[in-house]
């Protein structure tokens, strides 16, 4: 820790200290990171169209890790940054392609930025009031998810599908505005030529015009 006076040289004050991480692809890791959790198939029940397709793939393989996140946070101060990668398998349920749970911010107007590392994938993004974009994301894209939006990113290619991230420390996560819907409003499926399309999601409740001015405080 770097110590340095200030002007009235009263109170000594603490800078916090640069950081280094290095970004292992071919791992999904992110050396000197603090932070990590990771997603198995079990714990993704109930997001997907096809329940029996889930229950089959989860009897047949074991319950694999689908996606990983380790993360660099120091604080979550506004005005902070938190940073990570985040690596996810190749695979699908029934005809739909290996996703992310997905959030909005728990501060919604804060943005977040992809930067796609690996892997061909797609960020599945999502206005309140029930507006769908799809940023397709290979190595060397960057994907701005702006204030408000619903994000979830989806593995539609053949290897693990990596990105590095950062969004404002003071962001926060709600994993719970895609269930409360009945899912996204777009479905993410294999075409018969090895490609994807989006299709509607059958089970999806827009959001009333009450819940869209909460959420968007107000800008929308
Ligand atoms: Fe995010």
């Amino acid at each position: 820790m770097v110590v340095m006076s200030v002007g009235n040289g009263s109170m000594p004050m603490r800078w916090v200290e640069p950081g280094r991480c290095v970004v292992n692809v071919s791992d999904g890791a992110l050396e000197n990171c603090n932070g990590r959790y990771e997603k198995r198939l079990a714990d993704l029940s109930g997001l997907y169209a096809n329940q029996m397709a889930f229950d089959s793939l989860l009897r047949e393989s074991g319950n694999p890790v689908v996606y990983s996140v380790e993360d660099y946070r120091l604080s979550s101060k506004p005005g902070d940054l938190i940073f990570g990668l985040t690596s996810m398998a190749p695979g699908y349920v029934g005809d739909e392609f290996f996703l992310t749970r997905g959030h909005i911010h728990a501060e919604a107007d804060r943005p977040e930025i992809y930067y796609g590392q690996n892997g061909d994938g797609l960020m599945l993004m999502e206005s309140p009031d029930g507006e769908s974009r799809i940023v397709e994301i290979r190595p060397r894209t960057i994907c701005y998810v702006p204030p408000f939006w619903i994000h979830r990113s989806v593995n539609v290619g053949h290897e693990n599908f990596v990105m590095t991230f950062v969004y404002p420390a003071d962001s926060g996560q709600d994993y719970e505005i895609i269930a409360r819907s009945g899912g996204m409003k777009q479905r993410i499926v294999r075409t018969e030529s090895s490609g994807w399309k989006a299709v509607p999601n059958e089970n999806y409740r827009p959001r009333t015009a009450d819940a869209v001015q909460r959420i968007s405080k107000g800008v929308a």
